[in-house]
């Protein structure tokens, strides 16, 4: 009985958590979802973004008072521009989705996302934070 119980609480503990790769781990994924070169993005610069953005943290959440929006997920995209909070003020939501689907433990939709940000004329310079860090 009180297996079953510690067990149940790791379960719940494990749902609760958000999920954190393994740098290799997100290259394959990136990979298989024929992200290498996207529109002229290497796959090590995806993963450069990643880290530097979330520290490849599926749950990262960060707020921009400036346009007081909030940037999510392991690509850290904003609310300004792609996703859909419900709380940023003029947000476009130009990927045609809710920003907690780039929460999720499985990265299909930021990856998705992600390719329609690089397709944007200002493409990759969207990641401010990785022209300090990340080789393009
Ligand atoms: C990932 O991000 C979430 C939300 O900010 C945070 O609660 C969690 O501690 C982070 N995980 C790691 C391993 O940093």
């Amino acid at each position: 009985m009180k297996a079953l119980l510690t067990l149940g609480l790791l379960l719940l503990s494990a749902t609760v958590q958000a999920k954190v790769y393994e740098r290799c781990e997100l290259a394959s994924h990136l990979r298989a979802r024929k992200l290498h070169g996207y529109f002229g993005v290497s796959l090590p610069s995806w993963v450069c973004i990643a880290y530097y953005e979330s520290n490849y943290n599926t749950s990262a959440i960060n707020y921009n008072p400036v346009t007081k929006s909030r940037n999510y997920g392991i690509f850290q995209i904003s609310s300004r521009y792609w996703c859909n909070d419900g709380r940023t003020p003029r947000g476009l939501n130009i990927c045609r989705m809710p920003c907690r689907a780039l929460l999720q433990d499985d990265i299909t939709q930021s990856i998705k996302c992600s390719k329609r940000v690089v397709r944007d004329p200002q493409g990759i310079r969207a990641w401010v934070a990785c022209h300090v860090h990340c080789n393009y």
